[in-house]
C-alpha cells in the first residue's frame, strides 16, 4: 500500500486554545475560560471565577475568531486537504442547559467550514475539545451525572444538522481516556477532560470511573445520533496514546508496559466492540467502584460503533518498575527513556512510536486511522533578517511522517490522513504558554498576550507544502 491519492493532510487545531472572542457573540464561560497561564514547569492555575488582573489566555486566543479567513488562506496555500477544528459548546449553549441554541455561535462555525470548502479544505469536526460550559459543572457536577449526556446529544444534534452535507468527519471527543481511576492524576489533567480538580474530589476512584463510562456512553450515543441525522457521517473518537515500554526483558517489566500502555484502551474497544469491556467491570467490581449500566446503555454500546480511529501522538514512556530510580516522564507519569532525546518540556521524541501504535490499533480494531495530532512544541527565535529557521520541527515531523510511511507501505495499516498540531501557533493546552510551538505559522505574542498578532511563515511552511505536493514522496 502506498499514502493513497486522498490521503487527508493538514493540521488540527482547537477553539478554546485559538478562537478568543471569550465574551462575543452571546458565547458563555467555558472551562477553559477559567485557567491561567503555568510558568515554565509549572502547571496553569484553575479559578473558580474569574478573578480581576489575571490572565487568561482563551481570552484572546491568537484571535482565530476574527481572523479565521487570513488563516484558512495561508493553509490552502501549503496545500491542506483537511483541517481539524473544534466547535466550542459554549458558544452554541452558553449554559449547556439552554432551551435554545445560539444562533450567532452557529452562524460563526457555519462561516468557517464553508470557508475550509472554498478551498476544497476537508473539515473535520471535534464536538468536544476541553471545552465545556461551566455551568454544567456548577450545576450539574459535569460528566458525574447523566443529564450532562443528554445535554451533550441535544448540542450535537443543533451541530449535526447546522453543518448537514458540508462536514462528514466527526469526532465526539478529544482524548477522554486521560481519566483512570486506577492511578494518581493532576488537577490539569481532570479538569481539561471534566472540569473538575482531581485534589477535590471526593471518592476519587469511583468519580473518575463515573466520568469515563458516562463519556464513553455519550460518545457511543452521539455516533448513533450523527448516522441517523445522516448516513454518510462518519463518526470518530480521537485518543490521545503514549506507548508504554518495559525497561528490559523482565517479564515482570514486560507485563506491566502491557499493562500500562492499554489501560488507555477500554474506551476504544467499548466503542468499537459494542460492549463495555468485561475485564474492565470486573476491575472496577474488584476496586470497589460500580457503574450503573442500565438496558438501554447495553444497546448503545451495541450501535454506536466507530467508523474510524483518531490518534492524537507525541510520545512514549517507559513503565515504573520494582526499584526504578529514572527520571519520570514529563507527560502522563511513566519513565523516561534513556535512548530516547526529549523536547524542552520533557516530552520524548520517539518516532518509531508512532508505527508501533498505528499497528497496535490497527490490528486490534482493523479500522481507518487518522493521525489526528502530532508535533512539536518548541521555541522559536525570529532571527536579524527576519526569518525563523525551525530545523529541529522539520527533523521532528520528517521522522514521524517517514515511521508513518513504513507503518502504511510495509504493515499494511490503513491510515489515511495525517493532521499536525497545530499548523500555527496557538496557546498550549497544559500550560498556557505561547512560548510552547508547534506551527508553521508563527503568530507574534508573547506569554502575556503582547504582540500584533502578525502572522509570519516559518521554514517549515513551505517544507511541509512540499510534503502534500508530492503526498509524502519528497519529506
Ligand atoms: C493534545 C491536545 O493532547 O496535546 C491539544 O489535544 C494540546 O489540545 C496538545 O494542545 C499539545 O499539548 P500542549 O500542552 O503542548 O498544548
Amino acid at each position: 500500500m502506498n499514502f493513497s491519492d486522498s490521503f487527508l493532510w493538514g493540521g488540527s487545531i482547537a477553539a478554546h486554545q485559538c478562537e478568543g472572542a471569550y465574551d462575543e457573540d452571546g458565547k458563555g464561560l467555558g472551562i477553559m475560560d477559567l485557567v491561567s497561564v503555568g510558568d515554565y514547569g509549572k502547571p496553569r492555575k484553575i479559578y473558580s471565577q474569574l478573578e480581576e488582573g489575571v490572565l487568561y489566555p482563551s481570552h484572546y486566543g491568537i484571535d482565530f475568531y476574527h481572523r479565521y479567513k487570513q488563516d484558512i488562506k495561508m493553509f490552502s496555500e501549503m496545500g491542506f486537504k483537511a483541517l481539524r477544528i473544534s466547535i466550542d459548546w459554549s458558544r452554541i449553549y452558553p449554559n449547556g442547559d439552554d432551551e435554545k441554541p445560539n444562533l450567532l455561535g452557529i452562524k460563526f462555525y457555519q462561516n468557517l467550514i464553508n470557508e475550509l470548502l472554498k478551498y476544497q479544505i476537508e473539515p473535520i469536526v471535534t464536538l468536544y475539545h476541553f471545552e465545556m460550559p461551566i455551568n454544567l459543572v456548577k450545576k450539574y457536577g459535569s460528566w458525574t451525572n447523566r443529564k450532562v449526556i443528554d445535554y451533550y446529544l441535544k448540542f450535537c444534534k443543533t451541530m449535526f444538522e447546522a453543518l448537514k452535507g458540508k462536514v462528514k468527519y466527526w469526532v465526539t471527543f478529544n482524548e477522554m481516556n486521560h481519566i483512570d481511576p486506577q492511578t494518581e492524576a493532576t488537577d490539569i489533567f481532570t479538569y481539561i477532560i471534566a472540569g473538575l480538580k482531581y485534589s477535590e474530589l471526593t471518592d476519587k476512584k469511583q468519580t473518575l470511573a463515573t466520568i469515563g463510562y458516562n463519556m464513553t456512553l455519550a460518545s457511543c450515543m452521539a455516533v448513533k445520533l450523527g448516522h441517523e441525522i445522516d448516513a454518510n457521517n462518519q463518526m470518530d473518537c480521537v485518543f490521545g496514546i503514549e506507548p508504554v515500554y518495559p525497561i528490559n526483558c523482565d517479564p515482570e517489566n514486560v507485563l506491566k508496559a502491557f499493562m500500562q500502555t492499554d489501560r488507555d484502551f477500554y474506551q476504544i474497544d467499548a466503542m468499537c466492540n459494542g460492549e463495555f469491556p468485561k475485564y474492565k467491570i470486573e476491575e472496577y467490581r474488584s476496586a470497589g467502584i460500580s457503574l450503573n449500566i442500565t438496558d438501554k446503555d447495553l444497546e448503545a454500546f451495541k450501535v454506536g460503533r466507530l467508523d474510524y480511529l483518531g490518534m492524537n501522538y507525541y510520545a512514549s514512556s517507559v513503565a515504573k518498575y520494582e526499584g526504578a530510580d529514572g527520571k519520570e516522564s514529563a507527560l502522563f507519569g511513566g519513565l523516561q527513556n534513556p535512548y530516547l532525546k526529549t523536547s524542552k518540556w520533557g516530552w520524548t521524541i520517539d518516532p518509531i512510536g508512532i508505527r508501533y501504535l498505528l499497528n497496535y490499533t490497527y490490528r486490534r480494531y482493523g479500522l481507518p486511522i487518522m493521525i489526528t495530532e502530532n508535533g512539536l512544541g518548541a521555541v522559536d527565535k525570529i532571527n536579524e533578517n527576519g526569518e525563523i529557521k525551525d530545523d529541529y520541527r522539520i527533523e521532528y515531523l520528517q521522522q514521524h511522517i517517514r515511521e508513518i510511511k513504513k507503518a502504511v507501505e510495509i504493515d499494511n495499516v490503513n491510515c489515511f490522513g495525517y493532521l499536525t498540531w497545530a499548523p500555527i501557533d496557538l496557546v498550549s493546552a497544559t500550560t498556557g504558554q505561547m512560548s510552547k510551538r508547534y506551527g508553521f505559522i508563527y503568530v507574534d505574542m508573547d506569554d502575556q498576550g503582547n504582540g500584533s498578532k502578525k502572522r509570519l511563515k516559518k521554514k517549515s511552511f513551505n517544507w511541509y507544502k512540499s510534503v502534500i505536493a508530492s503526498n509524502g514522496e519528497k519529506i
